[in-house]
């Protein structure tokens, strides 16, 4: 239900929202723009610290904080029952929590136990969060289950090969479950960004706020922010995508489109 107050208009009023990974980055914008926007929000991270402060920042009737490792089932099983404990229900999932690895461009350096690593964090955690949510929303016939995907889910050689595979698998499992939960009324979708500054990124590619977005990107004059990621899950969580499901949001202006063989060819003549 959309509400209007001035111009601004409320869209998750009444909803609720758990959200993987909502302790940093794209996960904490989501988790105070869900929480402008009406929302009662869980968090769901191993990072304890930084969960319990954006809570007490939010007020404790607006957000809440689960510890969970989206890796291991009964975590993210009780993360989903602290929802309907809570609030009795569960609107939105957002499958957002990930982890990036090491990027070792020669697969003959890549150890399988750093594979599994990424692949159960980014893959296996949004297949969990997907079954536990879908097991409290189809019995009231409706829900929103987003994951974070990536621009690595549809391009090959900008990340490591196990990023690349988990995002991919990731948009299998959307399209797969979407075709499943249609049934019931459940939408399943993900959102992906292209590079956002953010803890994960600022670590692994040493960079600072601008220096991130700016290099590689297609759409000049404008910088990808965490708060446009968590803006496309908004729209995804709400009503307001009432009939979209299976899809995979980019938010890349225009990255994943743009084929760098004819400027190359520009460039040589
Ligand atoms: N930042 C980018 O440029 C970018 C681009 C495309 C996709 N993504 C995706 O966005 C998502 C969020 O990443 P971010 O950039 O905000 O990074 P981030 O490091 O700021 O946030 C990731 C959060 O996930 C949590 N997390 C990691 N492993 C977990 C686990 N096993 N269980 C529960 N929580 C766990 C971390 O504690 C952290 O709070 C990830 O899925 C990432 O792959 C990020």
């Amino acid at each position: 239900m959309a509400i209007a107050i001035g111009t601004f208009q409320i869209l998750l009023e009444g909803k609720v929202a758990l959200i993987t990974g909502g302790a940093s980055g794209i996960g904490e914008s989501t988790v105070r723009l869900f929480s402008k926007h009406g929302a009662k929000v869980i968090i769901a991270d191993i990072q304890d610290n930084l969960a319990h402060s954006i809570c007490k920042d939010l007020g404790v009737a607006s957000a809440s904080f689960v510890h969970c490792d989206v890796t291991n089932e009964t975590d993210v099983e009780n993360a989903v029952n602290s929802a309907i404990g809570k609030y009795g229900k569960l609107d939105i999932m957002f499958n957002n929590a990930g982890v990036v690895g090491t990027l070792k461009p020669n697969i003959l350096d890549n150890e399988k136990s750093e594979f599994e690593q990424v692949i159960s964090t980014n893959l296996v955690g949004a297949f969990l969060g997907t079954k536990h949510a879908a097991r409290v929303m189809i019995p009231n016939c409706r829900g929103s289950i987003i994951t974070t995907a990536s621009v690595s889910s549809t391009n090959g050689g900008v990340a490591s090969h196990a990023y690349t595979s988990s995002k991919h698998g990731v948009v299998g499992l959307t399209r797969n479950t979407a075709v499943e939960l249609g049934r019931y009324g459940i939408r399943v979708n993900c959102v992906s960004p292209y590079l956002v500054a953010t803890p994960m990124t600022k670590d692994f590619f040493k960079l600072n706020d601008e220096g991130v977005s700016s290099a590689y990107s297609n759409l000049k004059g404008a910088v990808l922010e965490a708060e446009d990621v968590a803006q496309a899950a908004l729209f995804l969580g709400s009503d307001d995508s009432k009939y979209v499901s299976g899809h995979n949001l980019l938010v890349d202006g225009g990255f994943t489109i743009v084929n760098p063989a004819l400027s190359m060819f520009e460039q040589s003549t």
